[in-house]
């Protein structure tokens, strides 16, 4: 059993991805066309923001937003390190220094409290990640708390797309929301891409400058810090096809997801809240501490997982010792434990059930520490 299958998600989308590329090729406009303008006001009615940009993808939309907020070589901006680098990528690619903020050992995310440390601290800007699909539930008070403090707040919700809080749209409480449209995310196209969102036009527009060269008018260049981040006009005609399914997409995620964690009963697991509209299942993920050998009793089942992620940003190589010193016990615990198991729309309830009782079968560690 794979983690995701790409393949049953194209094909029970066949004929419409079709369409979408017919109306393309027979337009035969194929960057940064009417596709693109569609997708981007589709989008944004989405979220119920004013704008949305898209972009090349995700990681480019976290660094052309940052940027697109003043962020500037030298500046510190804090971002958590248990979601796989790609907004410290981000923090490099301008110059910046990552401020690294711990997360909550059982919601996964930031806590407010580690936002205001990070604040203290002279962050610039501040990234919360709604991670795995679980947004942020504090939110609203951490934008508040950075509005008020003069510090940027940029959400990365690459794997939140649909996450509520109070009914509001992830992406919409800071002053941009940045998304990756990468195929197995909840909304995802053909290849790469990604979006800004936010509400402020001047901001709105200068993403639109930085993701071209830095035109203001073509041939003219108004802004450094500059790239070429389009999103092609196949991608998003995919997209605006995808959408109208995403809500339905993200109840069968949240369907599995609830099932695993009302039914994986065995003592050495523990698993995610998986209640509300604060949570989309873009990952499903559990803690084990004999985490090897759950995954070596699943792989001999044919069940594959992953680990996301195994190497907080703090210990990544690039940055040989600057952190040594910088000690964060819950990302650093949750790295040694986290578990993803397979969770996707297309995942027939079969499979479900396979995985639910493999976890449940899992000898070695119920006996270790069945008493715990
Ligand atoms: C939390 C998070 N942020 C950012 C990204 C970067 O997106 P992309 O791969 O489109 O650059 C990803 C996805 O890979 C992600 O999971």
């Amino acid at each position: 059993m794979l983690i995701n299958n790409l393949f049953a998600h194209v094909t029970s989308y066949r004929s419409s991805i079709d369409a979408a590329i017919k109306r393309v090729l027979d337009r035969s406009w194929l960057v940064l066309g009417p596709e693109v303008e569609n997708f981007e006001r589709l989008f944004a009615d989405y979220i119920q923001i004013a704008y949305c940009r898209s972009v090349a993808n995700g990681t480019d939309a976290l660094e052309l937003a940052l940027r697109a907020l003043g962020v500037q070589a030298g500046d510190k901006v804090a971002t958590v390190a248990n979601a796989g680098m790609y907004t410290s990528t981000a923090i490099l690619s301008i110059g910046g220094t990552p401020i690294f903020m711990d997360v909550d050992l059982v919601t996964q995310v930031v806590t407010q409290n580690e936002v205001e440390r990070a604040i203290a601290q002279g962050a610039k800007a501040v990234v919360v990640t709604h991670l795995y699909g679980q947004a942020q539930i504090d939110i609203a008070e951490v934008a508040a708390k950075c509005r008020s403090s003069g510090v940027k707040l940029v959400e990365d919700c690459a794997q939140a797309h649909g996450a509520r809080v109070n009914g509001k749209r992830v992406g919409s409480f800071g002053d941009a929301g940045c998304f990756s449209f990468y195929p197995t995310k909840n909304l995802g196209a053909l290849g790469d891409g990604g979006a800004v969102v936010c509400r402020d036009t001047e901001l709105a527009e200068k993403v639109g400058y930085l993701r071209q060269y830095g035109w203001s008018a073509k041939y003219q260049v108004e802004l450094a810090g500059a790239r070429n981040s389009r999103l092609d006009e196949i991608q998003a005609a995919v997209l605006s096809e995808f959408l109208p399914h995403l809500d339905s997409w993200n109840a069968r995620r949240r369907d599995i997801a609830s099932q695993y964690s009302r039914r994986i009963t065995h003592p050495a697991v523990i698993f995610p809240s998986t209640d509300g509209d604060d949570y989309v299942a873009h990952l499903y993920v559990v803690r084990c501490s004999e985490r090897e050998c759950l995954r070596q009793h699943l792989r001999e089942l044919d069940i594959a997982t992953d680990v996301h992620y195994p190497i907080p940003d703090h210990r990544q190589p690039v940055f040989g010792n600057r952190f040594s010193e910088l000690r964060l016990p819950n990302t650093e615990q949750l790295a040694q434990e986290v578990l993803t198991l397979p969770c996707y729309p297309e995942m027939a309830q079969a499979d479900v059930e396979r995985v639910i009782s493999a976890v449940n079968h899992w000898p070695v560690a119920a006996v270790e520490k069945g008493g715990n």
